[in-house]
């Protein structure tokens, strides 16, 4: 696939990648990145003057005194401070992106929900205005818990900026092909990658390839790290090296533009006389990051029975409760499957944790059908689930020869916090009113007789 190159407003941190998005391997690496030679101060953070006139300005990701292995900061040097800004802040109307605590006293969330994909409309919707959000979950305000999102974005952002000081936005791409020109640098993004826009970095969105539609989770909480790997080492599941955070980016355009502020789940806007991507050189760690998910290595059962769909995760954002997370997002992707004597799709159950699924491409083991590309579900806290009657009736009675599981690759983002329906996700996203039915057909086999299988 060829590469968009950048636009020529942008000057780039030198690159093997030349004229295209330019990235450093890594994940939490303590990165140093300037596009023009000189522009990173040596030695030190704030001298007395910045060479090129360049501004000093740390945007601090944790708070100071957080634990040195935790600690996030990034020192950016830029050609204005981004506190320039010649308007106060209005609040506007963004109707379908909704915060936690968000309870509408008319929609039930108590149940077993299916998602087709959520469909393209003629609107021009960019990166604000096409956010539908699906699920909420915990406060906003106390910064535990998610929201989950459907983006439905046809509509580049012109002079155009947004940062949500709320949240940080892991966001999966499903269809299309998104440009994210941030503060730190610049990612282009395509269906089976993902990223994390860190809380309070600015950023304008492109369309590259459109229309675009994914899913967004938005973590009030902690940063997503990478799980410990416990006993299986210091390979496989996700590799840090595989983690790709951009080169300094930036462009000097003065032309009237505005600023999008998220903020305790309500939006503001500003003005401002100038392009904010004006960060000539930075370092530190608190950075955004891509991550392409055809190199995450799946981990699993070689000999018999099924592991827990925690070996899967990607990565895990903390909620201070050991072992419990905030948030996961854990992978179902292409993988062999051998064990023995095993029923082997994902067993019925029932979880404290609340699980909201999304299909990326291909077909799910546990749902044959039904759960289609752009699709999602929502399995809530302690509510039973598992395989519908095909899944469960094939998997009984399959020959258990090893069998690659192709053409697969969906997604769960599971909190510790039940979530919640917004309006949207109950009454204008295309709700599978027969989900439930998957389930009915489900025989009793039980007759008091031993033996019988
Ligand atoms: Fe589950």
């Amino acid at each position: 696939m060829n590469r968009p190159t950048l636009p020529h407003s942008f000057v780039q941190a030198s690159t093997p990648q030349g004229t295209t998005p330019g990235y450093m391997p890594g994940f939490g690496n303590d990165f140093e990145t300037e596009a023009l030679p000189g522009a990173l101060p040596q030695g030190m953070n704030s001298p007395q003057k910045c060479n090129y006139g360049l501004y000093g300005e740390q945007l601090s990701g944790t708070a100071f005194t957080a634990p040195s292995h935790q600690n996030e900061r990034t020192w950016c040097y830029r050609i204005r401070p981004s506190v320039k800004h010649s308007k106060r802040y209005v609040k506007i109307d963004v109707p379908y992106w909704k915060s936690a605590p968000h309870i509408d006293p008319d929609v039930i969330s108590l149940g077993q929900y299916r998602w087709d994909p959520v469909p393209h409309t003629d609107a021009a919707l960019t990166w604000i205005t096409g956010m539908r959000t699906m699920t909420t979950a915990g406060d906003v305000n106390t910064q535990v818990g998610m929201a989950s999102h459907v983006y439905l974005v046809t509509a580049s952002m012109q002079d155009e900026y947004f940062f949500s000081a709320d949240s940080e936005l892991l966001i999966v791409p499903q269809e299309g092909r998104l440009r994210f020109c941030t503060e730190l640098g610049i990612i282009d993004l395509e269906p089976k990658e993902i990223a994390i826009i860190p809380r309070g970095l600015l950023y304008r969105v492109e369309v590259l390839e459109g229309p675009a539609r994914g899913f967004v989770c938005e973590n009030y909480g902690q940063k997503f790290d990478l799980p410990g790997r416990g006993p299986i080492g210091a390979n496989c599941m996700a590799n840090r090296r595989d983690f790709k955070t951009p080169v300094a980016a930036f462009e000097d355009r003065e032309v009237p533009s505005s600023v999008v502020i998220k903020w305790c789940g309500q939006f503001h806007r500003t003005e401002i006389g100038h392009s904010p991507l004006d960060v000539v050189a930075w370092h530190g760690n608190y950075a955004p990051v891509k991550y392409d998910l055809r190199t995450y290595c799946p981990v699993g059962a070689v000999l018999f029975d099924h592991p827990d769909p925690s070996i899967f995760t990607v990565l895990t954002a903390p909620s201070g409760v050991e072992g419990t997370a905030n948030i996961d997002f854990v992978l179902f992707r292409e993988r062999w499957m051998v064990a023995e004597n095993t029923f082997r799709p994902p067993w019925y159950h029932k979880n404290i944790m609340s699980e909201m699924m999304g299909n990326i491409y291909g077909q799910y083991d546990a749902k044959p059908k039904g759960f289609v590309p752009g699709g999602m579900s929502l399995h809530n806290m302690m509510l039973p689930h598992g395989p519908d009657m095909n899944a469960f009736e094939g998997a009984s009675n399959a020959d258990l020869k090893a069998e690659k599981l192709d053409n697969t690759m969906s997604f769960m983002f599971e909190t510790r916090f039940p979530q919640h329906l917004t309006r949207f996700a109950a009454e204008e996203a295309p709700l599978q009113d027969d989900y439930i039915d998957c389930w009915e057909s489900l025989e009793k086999k039980f007759d008091g007789t031993p033996g019988k299988k």
